[in-house]
């Protein structure tokens, strides 16, 4: 054996040239995933095409195998690490000539060819090689195939051997997260239980499985050692599969009812097998000096992997995040006698009301409807004026317009982004002097940041205006350290629950209001203007069936499915705002040295961070549109929130005009929001991070 445990040899590993040949499996597949500092990555695919970013592909041409250590030559490669295997042990024993051309005809040409062109050889062999008959397998224990896959495999071992005295044989059984094609055996596990499938698993045959993570580690251990010859690389626990599993549902948290303890003897449809495949791992440990972690340590870095490893296509800027138990709730009520205008309705508006420490709370089928049915409540009408933010949603502004009343902007604040409060006085001041006060102010909490409250209710006792809070974006965030919807400062506060904002019902609002009156107009415009309150009838009813319509209201109610969906979403509100707010502090940390102006937030306010808005100056990195066009590129699906609502063709031509809103205009062309929600992950929030870091045109790796 050649080698030993120096620190010195281990460093030698520095930048070599590796071939996986068999790169769609899943050890190529896992160990390519991240790009480190030890090895220059080049996969070898046959069939499946795959196009990772940070590896290059070749195929290695076995119809000609002269050819290969030329091949090998010119790709520069120093280790090639054979993952090629027909592993499905049924397919083996019907199709003998697959078997043996995947299993051993291929690793010798791939042991042959790397002597020549003096490549070191791993060869990736199994713990299928035994019939059983003992534990803890060692390299030096006979050899007795049971079936055609271990046979194959076996020859293969002697074969590469024969050829390639100073390959590397491990023999190995290994777990991870296998790619969409290809699920590993843990992958089956996890998927059943995750989806709550019964799953039998046998209780009678025995083996060490490795994390693939850990295999990675210690092949890697072994190479740089220089070690050659056979190395069985397994956990130091013997489980059998049916433990396996149990340990997998533990740790992923369900239910282990899920899985029931079979017998491979009653699985008479199989191909013989050996009922422990255990391996002892002592050669190794003694040869690399290195410990292996616990199969439970080794699942629980499963878990933990999860979240990095699955990167999704596109990163929108926010979107929903529901659990199983939303998910139950919804079903719960699907079930029950009603699905529209039961009892959870009420749970959701009061849940929502003891929240937010307001009287009265009213669900909607939207926050478009809230907002409509808020101004009718407030008696707005033809005549009326309303005024509000022209960096909103159109809906901020559309609502007057359904009440024939019409509307003006407010220019914004430029430090909140939200309607500036010394503009607002200021044109009051002028509007009172031209006689044309507005009805109603309408001020939008941006982002998820209060307006300053105090000083707009301060002024509407001057002035004389109602106030109705958009307060799409704020449910669960604060001002002056209580609860925005409280309507302290305000008539009525309106909430958003489309999927994108800080808890959904799919589509739906919420009417907050501390007023009787109001809320009693609320509660009518909601349901077609219609009372069966005998105190607001017009005349004693007719009988117990009578109602009466009182106003021209409308449809818009929400319904019990998407009551409970709001009222399972309410417990985990303050998470939600918890994890917005922590990757909204890693995004200040992060682009503090960055050229983008981050957000700033009044010390009266703590934010529900429903967006994070960033401010791209002109500068000579990238401008505005290059880097929101970067983004999309990237699969980054940022947004601008929002284009100001003047600039709307339906506005302009009620002849508004640009010029007057000079803060509103630069914000528009400085503002991108960039991808905030609960589940986001680091490595997306450093994908974004960096997008904005490196100059435009920098081709990024992921
Ligand atoms: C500020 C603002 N107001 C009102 C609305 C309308 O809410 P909904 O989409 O629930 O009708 C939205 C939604 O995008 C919004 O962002």
């Amino acid at each position: 054996m050649v080698g030993g445990k120096s620190e010195k040899n281990r460093r030698n590993l520095i930048m070599k040239t590796v071939l996986f040949a068999g790169g769609t499996s899943l050890l190529a597949k896992s160990w390519t995933r991240t790009v480190d500092d030890h090895f220059n990555y080049i996969i070898s695919v046959n069939k499946r095409k795959l196009n990772d970013k940070n590896v290059k592909t070749i195929t290695l041409d076995y119809s000609n195998p002269a050819k290969i250590p030329e091949q090998l030559k010119n790709n520069n490669v120093e280790i090639l690490i054979n993952c090629i295997g027909l592993t499905i042990v049924e397919e083996c024993s019907k199709h003998p000539e697959k078997a043996i051309k995947a299993n051993t005809i291929i690793p010798k040409i791939l042991a042959k060819a790397c002597k020549q062109a003096k490549v070191k050889f791993i060869h990736v062999s199994t713990d299928h090689l035994y019939n059983g008959d003992k534990s803890f397998y060692s390299e030096k224990d006979k050899k007795s195939p049971l079936n055609k896959y271990a046979e194959t495999k076996s020859m293969a071992e002697d074969e590469i051997f024969s050829e390639n005295k100073n390959s590397l044989i491990i023999r190995t059984n290994f777990f991870g997260w296998g790619p969409n094609y290809k699920r590993s055996f843990s992958d089956k596990i996890i998927n059943s239980l995750e989806s709550k499938k019964k799953i039998g698993l046998f209780g009678d045959v025995f083996y060490t499985p490795i994390s693939v993570d850990e295999l990675k580690k210690q092949i890697f251990n072994l190479i740089s050692l220089n070690a050659k010859g056979i190395f069985n690389i397994s956990s130091n626990e013997r489980i059998s599969k049916y433990d396996f599993g149990c340990r997998i549902a533990n740790i992923f948290g369900c239910s282990t009812d899920l899985i029931y303890n079979s017998s491979i003897d009653d699985s008479k449809e199989l191909v013989a097998r050996p009922k422990d495949m255990s391996l002892s791992n002592h050669k190794l440990t003694t040869f690399t000096g290195i410990p292996i972690p616990s199969i439970d340590k080794q699942i629980e870095l499963l878990k933990k992997q999860r979240e990095e490893i699955f990167e999704r296509p596109i990163i929108p800027y926010s979107r929903q995040n529901i659990s199983e138990r939303d998910i139950e709730s919804v079903i719960d009520v699907l079930k029950s006698d009603f699905v529209t205008q039961g009892p959870v309705i009420q749970k959701f508006e009061k849940k929502l009301s003891e929240y937010c420490k307001a009287k009265y709370a009213f669900a909607c089928n939207s926050g478009t409807s809230a907002l409509h049915i808020a101004c009718l409540s407030l008696g707005l009408g033809e005549g009326d004026l309303v005024w509000t933010s022209p960096i909103s949603f159109v809906a901020s502004s559309n609502c007057a317009l359904y009440c024939n009343a019409s509307v003006d902007f407010v220019d914004i604040d430029e430090k909140s982004y939200n309607m500036s409060t010394d503009s607002l006085e200021e044109k009051l001041l002028n509007a009172k002097k031209e006689g044309k006060l507005p009805k109603i102010v309408i001020p939008v909490h941006l982002s998820g940041q209060s307006c300053d409250m105090k000083r707009i209710f301060e002024l509407s006792l001057e002035y004389g205006f109602k106030i109705i809070e958009d307060a799409s974006h704020a449910v669960g965030a604060r001002y002056e350290g209580l609860p925005v919807g409280d309507c302290r400062y305000s008539d009525i506060t309106v909430f958003s629950f489309h999927p994108v904002k800080i808890i959904t019902t799919c589509e739906g609002g919420m009417c907050l209001t501390n007023d009787s009156e109001v809320a009693e107009l609320i509660y009518r415009y909601r349901s077609h203007g219609i009372t069966r309150q005998p105190s607001q009838m017009t005349k004693v009813p007719d009988g117990p069936w009578y109602y009466e319509q009182l106003e021209l209201g409308l449809n818009y109610r929400i319904n019990d499915v998407q009551a409970a969906l709001g009222l399972s979403q309410m417990s985990r509100l303050d998470s939600f705002v918890k994890e917005r707010e922590e990757i909204a502090r890693k995004y200040d940390e992060l682009l503090s040295d960055s050229t983008v102006k981050t957000p700033e937030i009044s010390p009266k306010c703590s934010s529900s961070w429903h967006l994070y808005i960033i401010r791209v100056k002109e500068n000579n990195i990238t401008t505005h549109k290059q880097l929101f066009e970067k983004f999309r590129t990237a699969g980054v699906l940022v947004n601008i929130h929002y284009i100001p609502i003047y600039r709307q063709p339906f506005y302009k031509a009620l002849g508004f005009n640009k010029n007057k809103f000079p803060e509103a205009e630069k914000y528009y062309n400085e503002a991108i929001s960039i991808p905030i929600f609960p589940g986001l992950k680091s490595s997306e929030q450093a994908k974004v991070v960096s997008l904005i870091k490196k100059p435009v045109g920098f081709q990024n790796i992921f």
